[in-house]
Formats: structure tokens, C-alpha cells, sequence
């Protein structure tokens, strides 16, 4: 179970204040904990990325290594970069990620959403991508899509996220 904890400190040996959100994770952060658990998280948008530390958690879920440099652009264009954290106050951890791309005002496509295998099952995947669509909503965005491969698909449904009808209004290009 996830208990919202916005902005507000918990009780811990951890504990973090509304100060040290802004100052750790930038504005619009969002902090949660889990039930009987000291462990705090946090999701950003704002937060800067270490890129090794990025492809290390893109490791873990087997994901094929990409350039660094590819990465970096890649991120710089888009629209929403949302980090998932382990709180601590010296070392946070990136535990999870994902991101956007899209026009910026009407659509968007959601890409690379993972959390690390060791946080799986403990609701963070979800938490990521209410921020996600919250974050994108702010923004005016309300028509968003993604591409999930299919032993992943029960995630999103129960979401509320439905499937495009017979498979039929998709295309795909690859460059050779
Ligand atoms: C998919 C992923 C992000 C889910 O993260 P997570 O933190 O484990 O998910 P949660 O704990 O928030 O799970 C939320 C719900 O989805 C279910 N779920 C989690 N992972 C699932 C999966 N791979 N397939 C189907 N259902 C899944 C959970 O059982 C839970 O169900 P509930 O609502 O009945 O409690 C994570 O498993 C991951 O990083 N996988 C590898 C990378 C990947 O495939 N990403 C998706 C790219 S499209």
C-alpha cells in the first residue's frame, strides 16, 4: 500500500522536509512511502539525471545498452523526463524512469518505463505513471499513447488504459 505524503515529513530515520524536496528533487516532486516501510520515494521531473546511472537501471530491466550521447539528446527532446527515487538525504537512488515525447500541447507518447527489479511489486510502477499522466495533464496534454510489449499490457489495463481496437489503427517504420 502507497500513502501520499506530499510535502509533508515522515517519521523515520529519513525523514524528509519540504526544504529538502525542493532543494534534492526540484519543484513538483511527489513523495510517497509504503505501509510499515522507512524506505521513502520520490518522483521528479525536474531532478537532474546521471546518465550512467541511467543505463545501469535500464540494465537491470535487460534492456540493450544505447549510446550515451543518443540518450542524452534523446532526453533533451523530450517533453517529460520523470525520475523515480529512493529518498536519502546524502545518496538517492534512481529506482525508476520514464518519459515523454509529443507536440508539447496535444499528444503524447510515453517511452521507457522501468523500475528496477529489486522495487518491482511494490506499487511503484503505478505511482510513476499516475505522476506521468498528472504531470501531463498540468500541461493541457489529454490524449496520450504507448507501446507495451504484450506480457506487459496487463499493467497499463489496469490502469485504465485501453487497447487500440483489432490492432488496426497502428503503423511502424524502421529504418534499416
Ligand atoms: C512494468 C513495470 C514498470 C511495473 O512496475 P512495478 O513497480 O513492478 O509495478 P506495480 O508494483 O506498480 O504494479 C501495479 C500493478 O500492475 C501489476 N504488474 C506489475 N508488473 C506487471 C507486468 N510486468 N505485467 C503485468 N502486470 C504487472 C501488478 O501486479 C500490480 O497489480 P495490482 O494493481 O493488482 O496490484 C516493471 O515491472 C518494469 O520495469 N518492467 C520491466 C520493463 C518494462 O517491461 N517496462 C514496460 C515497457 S512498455
Amino acid at each position: 500500500m502507497i500513502f501520499r505524503n506530499q510535502g509533508s515529513s515522515i517519521k523515520g530515520s529519513n525523514n524528509i522536509s519540504k526544504d529538502e524536496l525542493l532543494d534534492i528533487y526540484g519543484l513538483n516532486s511527489y513523495e510517497f512511502t509504503q505501509k510499515n516501510e522507512e524506505e521513502i520515494f520520490v518522483c521528479s521531473k525536474n531532478k537532474e539525471l546521471d546518465l550512467i546511472e541511467l543505463d545501469q537501471l535500464l540494465q537491470t530491466v535487460g534492456w540493450s545498452r544505447r549510446p550515451i550521447r543518443r540518450v542524452k539528446r534523446a532526453l533533451d527532446f523530450s517533453i517529460l523526463v520523470v525520475s523515480l527515487w529512493r529518498h536519502d538525504n546524502k545518496f538517492p537512488r534512481l529506482v525508476g524512469f520514464a518519459r515523454c515525447t509529443g507536440d508539447g500541447i496535444i499528444e503524447a507518447t510515453v517511452w521507457d518505463v522501468a523500475v528496477n527489479p529489486v522495487y518491482q511489486g511494490k506499487g511503484l510502477g503505478r505511482e510513476l505513471m499516475k505522476y506521468i499522466l498528472k504531470e501531463l495533464k498540468t500541461i493541457g496534454i489529454k490524449k496520450v499513447t504507448l507501446f507495451a510489449d504484450a506480457e506487459v499490457v496487463s499493467f497499463y489495463k489496469r490502469q485504465g488504459w485501453t487497447l487500440e481496437p483489432k490492432g488496426s489503427k497502428c503503423a511502424f517504420w524502421y529504418a534499416n
